[in-house]
């Protein structure tokens, strides 16, 4: 696998450091955002940094937000690889959430555990943070799991996921349609080394 190279990547537009806490989440490709205010409302000692691209999906998102006006959680419109490496230092995150991503069938190196910005990612979680993966697709989910074990060298717990669950507008469809969903939670283990646990963007 190529090394990820964080140095190429320029801010994102509009980019404002953000203000973290002790107690900080980030979830990326959050869709119209109805995990990210259900998780903030839940945990309201808890804060959220809540990532979505498409900007039809996040006008939603960010419109649920205002409504809810909670002040743990910042939604951000903006590809989450720039404004992770732009906005995080290392060890900052108690938790990620990538709740039914793009299946990418076609496309396997756009699969979360199958990139090289995955790597940039741990290096960002505090040691025993866990990343939360959800998927309806079942391939996905087999080799999510055979990445951490094998190239990421990462413990991880696997299960399906409740039948009631209704965490996200992805998942109330899909379980409405009968399918399984599947959850992948691995975690960081303590002096876990990455190439990136010293690299600090300027501007974080
Ligand atoms: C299948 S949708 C799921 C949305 C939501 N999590 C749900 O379950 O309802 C995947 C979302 O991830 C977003 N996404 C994919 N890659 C992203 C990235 N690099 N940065 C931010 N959002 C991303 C897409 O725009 C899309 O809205």
């Amino acid at each position: 696998m190529r090394q990820f190279k964080p140095e190429k990547l320029f801010k994102p537009r509009d980019f404002i450091k953000p203000e973290l806490t002790d107690n900080c989440y980030l979830e990326i490709g959050a869709g119209r955002g109805l995990h990210a205010v259900q998780f903030t409302q839940a945990n309201p000692d808890k804060q959220l940094i809540a990532i979505e691209r498409t900007r039809v999906k996040f006008e939603d998102f960010a419109k649920r937000a205002k409504t809810d006006a909670l002040n743990n959680l910042a939604p951000i419109h903006a590809d989450a690889i720039p404004w992770v490496v732009h906005g995080l230092p290392p060890a900052s995150l108690n938790g990620v959430f990538l709740l039914y991503p793009n299946p990418e069938p076609k496309n396997a190196a756009q699969r979360w555990l199958n990139m090289p910005f995955f790597e940039f990612l741990l290096s960002r979680l505090k040691p025993g943070a866990k990343i939360i993966l959800a998927t309806n697709i079942q391939d996905y989910f087999e080799e999510a799991k055979q990445q951490a074990e094998q190239l990421w060298k990462l413990p991880f717990e696997a299960f399906e996921v409740d039948q009631n669950s209704k965490r996200t507008h992805f998942e109330i469809k899909y379980l409405a349609r009968g399918e399984t969903c599947y959850q992948l939670e691995v975690t960081k283990p303590e002096n876990y080394l990455t190439r990136f646990n010293d690299w600090l963007s300027e501007e974080t």
